[in-house]
């Protein structure tokens, strides 16, 4: 029998995204189908995710934990009224035929905008009770509650999924059965960490609530229980994998990470091929490669046009895709626009984020007319746009535990510049005159988080652009790479494997 897969995570593409964990929830379940297992998506049914599945088959009802630990009903805040008992609903997605199975809650998921956070930014006062019920219907799902579908392993995505584990882990120690478990981290930095008053209100058992287990500082830590409990960890790049379990990039996860080090494995996210190939864009037209780039000059020329920069085919433009926020460095491009300019360059910011980011970006739009063009908001078919046309994208990210848009970047010639960070290490190779020479350069590279870093990374990239052929030579370099979601997959099934053979007898006291 194929292998079964309960992968459990809050967004996916194309219904629902902020960014790029609805990316991988898109890529890595049909990689992993196509090397033969039975994978369905366990998802919050958030309003937009919802229009985007086919529902089929009867609904089960999925009932309250009682000394399992979660709250009797669904009232959001403590003495509110309870709801009506939450269900999971079969189907499939639209788009993409994946099986989901989708968790329905009335008054909890059933809110539009964004799943995390109200439009002022603010974390939804009950998030903790939202992902409480996404990791017990989990754990039901795992312990058999669809009787024709029972998986052997149970994969949760970052923090939302962190509880799965903690109440696979009790439900084990009731002599329940026990699927193997894995847990994603894709950012450290988001841990889901709730105040004490929420154990009461989650109504958490007492043997979860302590240091070898979800208990953080005296706070409750829907990521501690993830990587305290599934049988196996993985991050999305080898790097990352290792920088976290050191004190800099470990968010004070570092020694629960550092315990189970050998638990831990780096790896490395792909581009889907049906979304990003520049050859084959739907919103990219003329399509383009590297031996013909036509297509590629014809998207520089709508970039220019779109966001109000110069017409000028020679002009070097730099562009980003992104969350504008601290963990992404953008805090430095302001202070390098100026001299950007100044050397003939452009420059186009598609994002949207930290107001102090967006106030600068909008500044120097002001100061350099032509020269910057920037668009605050999301928008997938810009996206596209931005990195088809541009001839660099600029990543200079604090961390990035494996970052997407420099794997895109490398895909349509656009060269990544980027911080040596997380997944950027392990993906892009620097333009030194020693991999020029060796063939291996794929972009920039540099080191220190500062403006002069970020600078001289810059006027390297001026410097290739006017030595033609060494610069085609990289573009071309850059598209010949392939990272693809079917050596992903291998690796998961690998540490599947390797979790199922840990899975048995592993309920702590
Ligand atoms: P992160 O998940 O940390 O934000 P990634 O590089 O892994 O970073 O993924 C970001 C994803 O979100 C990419 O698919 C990127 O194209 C997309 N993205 C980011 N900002 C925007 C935006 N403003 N509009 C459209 N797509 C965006
Ligand atoms: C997170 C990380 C990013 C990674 C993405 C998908 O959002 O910040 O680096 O690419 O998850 O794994």
């Amino acid at each position: 029998m194929n292998l079964r897969v309960l992968y459990v995570c809050s967004e996916v593409f194309p219904l629902l995204k902020t960014g790029g964990l609805a990316d991988v929830s898109a890529g890595l379940p049909p990689a992993l189908a196509k090397q033969g297992a039975d994978v369905r998506l366990l998802l919050p049914a958030f309003p937009a995710i919802v229009a985007g599945v086919t529902p089929e088959g009867p609904s089960l009802l999925v009932p309250a934990g009682g000394s399992m630990g979660l709250p009797a009903g669904l009232g959001p805040h403590p003495g509110t009224t309870p709801g009506p008992t939450p269900w999971l609903q079969r189907g499939r997605i639209e788009a993409t035929g994946q099986p989901v199975m989708l968790l329905h809650a009335p008054g909890l998921l059933d809110r539009p905008g964004n799943p995390y956070h109200d439009a002022k930014g603010h974390p939804w006062p009950d998030s903790a009770e939202q992902f409480a019920w996404l990791g017990w219907a989990a754990a039901l799902l795992g312990t058999g509650l669809d009787s024709g579908w029972v998986p052997d392993v149970v994969h949760g995505h970052d923090w939302h999924t962190g509880l799965a584990f903690a109440y696979l882990d009790r439900l084990a120690a009731a002599g329940q059965r026990r699927p193997a478990t894995v847990f994603t981290i894709h950012n450290l930095a988001y841990q889901g960490v709730f105040d004490v008053s929420t154990r009461d209100r989650l109504g958490l058992p007492d043997p979860l609530f302590r240091i070898q287990g979800l208990e953080f500082h005296g706070h409750v830590s829907f990521m501690k229980a993830g990587l305290h409990y599934a049988d196996a960890i993985t991050t999305v790049s080898p790097t990352y994998a290792r920088e976290i379990t050191g004190v800099e990039q470990g968010c004070g996860l570092d020694g629960v990470l550092r315990e189970r080090r050998d638990r831990l494995h780096g790896i490395l996210n792909g581009v889907d091929d049906a979304v990003w190939d520049p050859a084959n864009d739907a919103l990219v037209k003329p399509g383009f490669s590297a031996d013909d780039l036509r297509g590629k000059a014809a998207a520089k020329a709508r970039l220019q046009q779109r966001l109000g920069l110069k017409a000028d085919p020679d002009a070097l433009l730099f562009c980003v895709v992104s969350r504008l926020t601290e963990q992404k460095g953008l805090h430095l491009l302001p202070g390098v626009i100026d001299e950007l300019v100044a050397r003939g360059g452009q420059l186009a910011v598609l994002g949207a984020g930290d107001a102090l980011i967006e106030q600068a970006l909008q500044h120097a739009a002001q100061r350099h007319p032509g020269a910057v063009g920037l668009h605050i908001g999301y928008d997938e078919a810009l996206a596209h746009t931005v990195i088809a046309g541009s001839d660099v994208i600029l990543v200079p990210s604090r961390f990035e535990p494996c970052g997407l848009t420099q794997l895109y970047g490398l895909r349509y010639g656009t060269l990544p510049l980027v911080r040596a960070v997380g997944g950027l290490v392990d993906t892009v190779t620097d333009s030194s005159l020693e991999h020029l020479d060796d063939g291996s350069a794929s972009g920039f590279v540099f080191h220190d988080l500062s403006e002069a870093a970020l600078l001289s990374a810059l006027r390297r990239a001026f410097a290739l652009r006017r030595r033609e052929a060494d610069w085609h030579a990289v573009q071309r370099h850059a598209m010949s790479l392939r990272f693809d979601w079917a050596r992903a997959a291998t690796d998961t099934l690998r540490v599947y494997a390797l979790a199922r053979a840990d899975a048995t007898g592993t309920a702590s006291a």
